[in-house]
């Protein structure tokens, strides 16, 4: 077992899997009793996987293209964080969670083993999006030096690296995560996606989206619409929906709207690093055959 020095705020060890002190014990006992709704939509993704993009998204195919409220209400208080707790802004996802009208989309990082136990029961639909690991692992490298909720990381990148391919890093080893989440992906009520193809073929995965959540066939206009809103170029100038608001990003450092681009891993990731990725990937997750693309 290796020893890290980096030490995020708050952190601890639920069930084996590390978390910061923003998704505290009581929280994540609290979503294994959720309520949950029949037209609730959960969006299921490891950080940085565009979890953000498909919140915008996912919201505004479930409310019919209601852009009013998108560009009045941030995107993260339309859709709730359900293991988040910020007990110095009192901002709790749960608590929101239940207070919002339905159809709820809801946002979580959770493995498949810790969701609401009525998520298995019910007949919610949960959308996974997936990303390639080295765009996410580069990703969550400059959202932990911008973010003070991972307490501003200092340390470089190949310590980061090492914390990553050891999931000793918030919600824990990505590896588990999505090997929990590829056991269910043929269940009815569960659809897989992947960033690199929303970002590729927007129209046509957002089409696929919608008749999956149950709206059936969306006009083209309206998809239309809601890709423009959701392209990388307007929500980054969107005050809704770029968090350039949210106290604990330091946007100087690094937005949450970084790049968006795929394959950016290419200018963080050393030729050797690339090997040390593939050789932790093949033992880990190799038998799968996920199509992870890693390349536009
Ligand atoms: P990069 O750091 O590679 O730019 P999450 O929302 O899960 O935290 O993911 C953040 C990542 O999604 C960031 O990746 C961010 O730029 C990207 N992202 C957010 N909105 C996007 C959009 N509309 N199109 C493409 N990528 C987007």
């Amino acid at each position: 077992e290796k020893s890290f020095s980096h030490k995020l705020p708050g952190e601890h060890v639920y069930k084996g899997v590390l978390f910061f002190g923003y998704s505290p014990p009581g929280a994540l006992d609290a979503v294994k009793d959720l309520q949950v709704r029949e037209d609730d939509v959960f969006i299921v993704t490891y950080p940085k996987a565009g979890t953000t993009w498909l919140q915008e998204i996912l919201w505004l195919i479930m409310h019919d293209g209601d852009f009013a409220r998108a560009t009045s209400t941030p995107v993260y208080l339309r859709s709730p964080f359900i293991e988040f707790k910020d007990d110095v802004l009192g901002e709790d996802g749960l608590d929101l969670a239940n207070k919002i009208d339905s159809p709820r989309v809801l946002k979580t990082h959770l493995q498949h083993s810790f969701m609401p136990m009525e998520t298995n029961k019910k007949n919610c639909k949960i959308v996974v999006l997936f990303r390639n690991p080295k765009d996410v692992c580069t990703s969550y490298f400059h959202f932990y030096r911008s973010s003070s909720s991972f307490g501003q990381f200092k340390g470089t990148w190949p310590d980061f690296l090492d914390m990553f391919l050891a999931g000793h890093v918030d919600h824990g080893s990505w590896f588990d995560f999505t090997a929990s989440w590829w056991q269910q992906r043929n269940r009815d009520n569960v659809y897989l996606m992947y960033y690199e193809h929303l970002k590729e073929n927007t129209l046509a995965e957002l089409e696929k989206l919608a008749q999956f959540v149950g709206k059936g066939q969306l006009s083209t206009d309206l998809l239309s619409h809601i890709a423009e809103h959701c392209s990388f170029g307007q929500m980054k100038t969107n005050p809704m929906t770029n968090h350039l608001d949210v106290y604990s990003i330091n946007s100087h450092i690094s937005p949450l709207l970084r790049k968006g681009e795929i394959g950016d891993w290419r200018t963080q990731f050393t030729v050797e690093q690339d090997e040390i990725f593939n050789r932790v990937y093949a033992e880990k997750l190799g038998h799968l055959d996920i199509p992870f693309q890693y390349r536009p």
